[in-house]
């Protein structure tokens, strides 16, 4: 028996609660151009750390720490140190690329009331982890966990968050006094916005457009798209993302 059968309590099913699930995860945004000036409160503030720290580490590390920023001469330099950053990536990219590039609005380090670096600490639990002997960056994966149930309690909280990766490590260590065995993971921008973007802005601004599901599942084995059990999951998915191309919040 599936083990989804087997729970009666309707609260452990997330009876109620399954579409808000959904819609939270669906109506997330990555945030640059439309934060609000307007506080964050030390309460929200506390929920949305709380939700984070509650992620899966791998054998419970815990590898992170959040430095919260709300100063705006320290966000300043980081401002700065993007700006930097930025110009030397826009050159990765030919010609009209490069141009829309130079277009994009990347970060809302300075209009955000709140950034959140989230670091992870490799030496956390002591040389030897349970989990991670084989897999080095587990550690990282997991602070990257973290990163996700704060943006997701974040959008439950009616706060956008953008994640600025365009940074050399070592400028933002420098800016926030991060020692050099405590790697930057995410910089986040948090706060309350005008809206959130039906589709996400770099799709919106002509960037890229997210890739059908169904391209990027397979079954059994790596290349393998089809089998004889997985019509029923490919049909599904189709119809799921017919449904979102006609608006409807996917479920
Ligand atoms: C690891 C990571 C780094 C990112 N870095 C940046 C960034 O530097 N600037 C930016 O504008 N967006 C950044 N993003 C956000 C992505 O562009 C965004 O998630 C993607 O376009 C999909 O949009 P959505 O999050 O609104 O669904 C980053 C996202 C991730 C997961």
């Amino acid at each position: 028996m599936e083990r989804a059968a087997e729970l009666t309590d309707p609260v452990d099913r997330f009876e109620q609660a399954r579409a808000a699930v959904y819609q939270n995860i669906f109506t997330r945004r990555d945030v640059r151009s439309q934060f609000l000036p307007d506080q964050v409160s030390d309460v929200v503030l506390s929920r949305v750390l709380m939700a984070a720290h509650h992620a899966p580490s791998v054998g419970f590390m815990q590898p992170w720490n959040f430095l919260v920023i709300r100063s705006k001469a320290v966000r300043q330099r980081v401002h700065a140190a993007f700006l930097l950053a930025r110009a030397e990536e826009a050159t990765k990219f030919d010609n009209e690329k490069e141009e829309q590039y130079r277009r994009l609005k990347l970060e809302g380090i300075l209009e955000a009331p709140i950034n959140i670096c989230v670091t992870c600490d490799h030496g956390r639990a002591g040389p030897a982890v349970l989990g991670r002997t084989h897999n080095p960056a587990t550690d990282i994966y997991s602070t990257v966990c973290a990163v996700q149930n704060l943006w997701l309690a974040a959008r439950a909280e009616g706060l956008g968050v953008g994640w600025v990766s365009i940074f050399r490590t070592a400028a933002l260590q420098n800016i926030l006094g991060i020692p050099t065995n405590i790697s930057p993971i995410a910089y986040l921008c948090v706060g309350y916005v005008s809206h959130f973007l039906d589709k996400p802005e770099l799709e919106l601004a002509g960037w890229r457009s997210r890739t059908p599901l169904e391209k990027l599942v397979f079954f059994d084995q790596w290349g393998q798209d089809h089998c004889e059990w997985s019509d029923g999951v490919v049909q599904r998915i189709r119809h799921i993302q017919e449904r979102e191309r006609q608006g409807a919040i996917a479920e």
